[in-house]
């Protein structure tokens, strides 16, 4: 079994450039991110790091290779890698994640 997890302090991310967007969220990810603003950014971030830390040799990997999107229910998941379970919270100042698989 493989655990990951992350923590985010919201304000780090606010007032990102584009550049940072690109590459860390995917165009399918942009598109919610435009709807739901910082904190699909901070939850997306965050999910990406945990999901990092779980996967071995994950040296080249990067946040595009990864997406997270949420099914009819809002519940998260990884298209990407669907066997990842994931779990995201927000806070008002932080945002933290789980993955497992
Ligand atoms: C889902 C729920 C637990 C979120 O709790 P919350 O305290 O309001 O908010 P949190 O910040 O802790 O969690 C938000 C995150 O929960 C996750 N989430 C949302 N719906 C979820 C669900 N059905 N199952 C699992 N995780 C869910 C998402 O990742 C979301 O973050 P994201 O939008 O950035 O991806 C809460 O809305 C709830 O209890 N809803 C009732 C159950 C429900 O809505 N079921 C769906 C019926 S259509």
């Amino acid at each position: 079994m493989h655990i990951g997890c992350d923590i985010v302090k919201n304000k780090r991310l606010e007032n990102k450039s584009e550049r940072f967007i690109d590459l860390v969220l995917t165009k399918n990810e942009q598109k919610e991110y435009k709807r739901k603003g910082l904190y699909y950014l901070c939850g997306r971030f965050c999910a990406k790091e945990a999901i990092m830390k779980a996967l071995p040799h994950t040296h080249n990997l990067t946040f595009l290779d990864i997406e997270i999107l949420n099914d009819k229910d809002g519940k998260p998941y990884c298209s990407t890698h669907p066997f990842i379970n994931i779990s995201i919270s927000h806070e008002k100042e932080y945002t933290i994640s789980y993955c497992i698989y």
